[in-house]
């Protein structure tokens, strides 16, 4: 049977890091959905839509996740959302210790309300553990080069943000 996966975020914007692990996902499990929710807790930047389009528009840039990768968006919870799907596995991030509490958290929560759907966590190449997009962000708002961190589309994306603020 086919092993699906669910990949949950903000994506608020998509970088290297999120690309980096989207693609050691798409290596372990036959289908990958990049999830971007609606309801977060946090402010975003780019509205849902434009943080679909966006990842959508940079994985068009990987031709080898097609078929196998897809972007969409959730609302609710994170759990419904991977029984909608089918997914038994959701893939987050680790780039810290300090991401930890939070995703222990996340994961033995999620697990409480299904046990059915495991979390596990990827580590990205050690040059994006660093990058995360709220950092990306106040670097972009402050004028920064971030293009080492996201792709040109997103840096463009991010550039018209913070010119017509
Ligand atoms: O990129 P982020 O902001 O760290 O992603 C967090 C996200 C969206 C994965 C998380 O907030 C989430 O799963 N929200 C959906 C609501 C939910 O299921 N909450 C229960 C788990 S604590």
């Amino acid at each position: 049977m086919a092993t699906v996966a669910i990949y949950p975020g903000s994506f608020d914007p998509i970088t290297y890091g999120h690309l980096d692990l989207i693609q050691r996902a798409a290596m372990m499990f036959d289908r990958v959905w990049v999830a971007v929710a609606r309801d977060t807790e946090k402010k975003s930047l780019f509205t849902v839509e434009e943080r679909i389009a966006l990842t959508q528009a940079v994985l068009r840039g990987y031709p080898r996740l097609r078929g196998r990768v897809d972007v969409e968006s959730f609302s609710g919870l994170l759990v419904n959302y991977a029984r909608r799907r089918r997914a038994t596995i959701v893939v987050r991030g680790l780039r810290a210790v300090s991401d930890f509490e939070f995703e222990l958290q996340m994961a033995l929560m999620n697990r409480k309300l299904n046990a059915k759907v495991e979390t596990i966590f990827l580590m990205p190449k050690d040059e994006y553990v660093f990058i995360s997009s709220r950092s990306v962000k106040e670097v972009a708002a402050l004028g920064g080069a971030v293009s080492a961190f996201v792709p040109r589309i997103v840096e463009k994306s991010l550039q018209a943000k913070f010119r017509s603020r």
